[in-house]
């Protein structure tokens, strides 16, 4: 099965953007990351980036398709600000039925009040945050205990 790892704007700063919030490790750590969680549960990835939120809500529709193929292990999502904004993001995980989990690497209700509202989050499966960028292998470990038993 697959799983696709979305990232949102400005996480292609990652490294460099805040690095007392974010951490020092780049976009391209947290990909190889996904892939060693990913290869431990036998998982394709499928790992992108944009800043654009209609290439977000494109990504959730392929991820959607393969859903209905029954190849989807899930989607892990961090949507960076658009998860603060975004109803498109919402409609398009309820509109695809994927089995999506909300990550943010901050623990944002320790943040700004403007975080501290998900539009996404009612149509998550799961929503995680505050483990950092590791928190992107335990939401792939998270999809892998969801999966329906063989
Ligand atoms: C974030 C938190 C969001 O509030 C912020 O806009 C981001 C990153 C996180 O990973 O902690 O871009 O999603």
């Amino acid at each position: 099965k697959t799983v696709f790892v979305l990232n949102g704007p400005n996480l292609n700063l990652l490294g460099q953007r805040e690095p007392a919030v974010y951490g020092m490790h780049t976009l391209a750590d947290v990909e190889k990351l996904c892939s060693a969680a990913c290869a431990r549960h036998g998982f394709a990835l499928r790992f992108h980036q944009s800043n654009h939120e209609g290439a977000l809500v494109d990504w959730i529709h392929e991820a959607g398709r393969v859903h209905a193929a029954g190849d989807l292990a899930g989607v892990v999502m961090n949507a960076g600000a658009y998860t603060h904004t975004s109803v498109a993001l919402h409609d398009a995980i309820k509109g695809t039925g994927v089995t999506l989990i909300e990550l943010h690497i901050s623990n944002v209700h320790a943040r700004e009040s403007f975080r501290q509202h998900s539009c996404m989050a009612a149509a998550a499966r799961a929503v995680m945050c505050g483990f950092g960028v590791p928190g992107y292998g335990l939401a792939i470990d998270g999809l892998a205990q969801l999966q329906p038993a063989a």
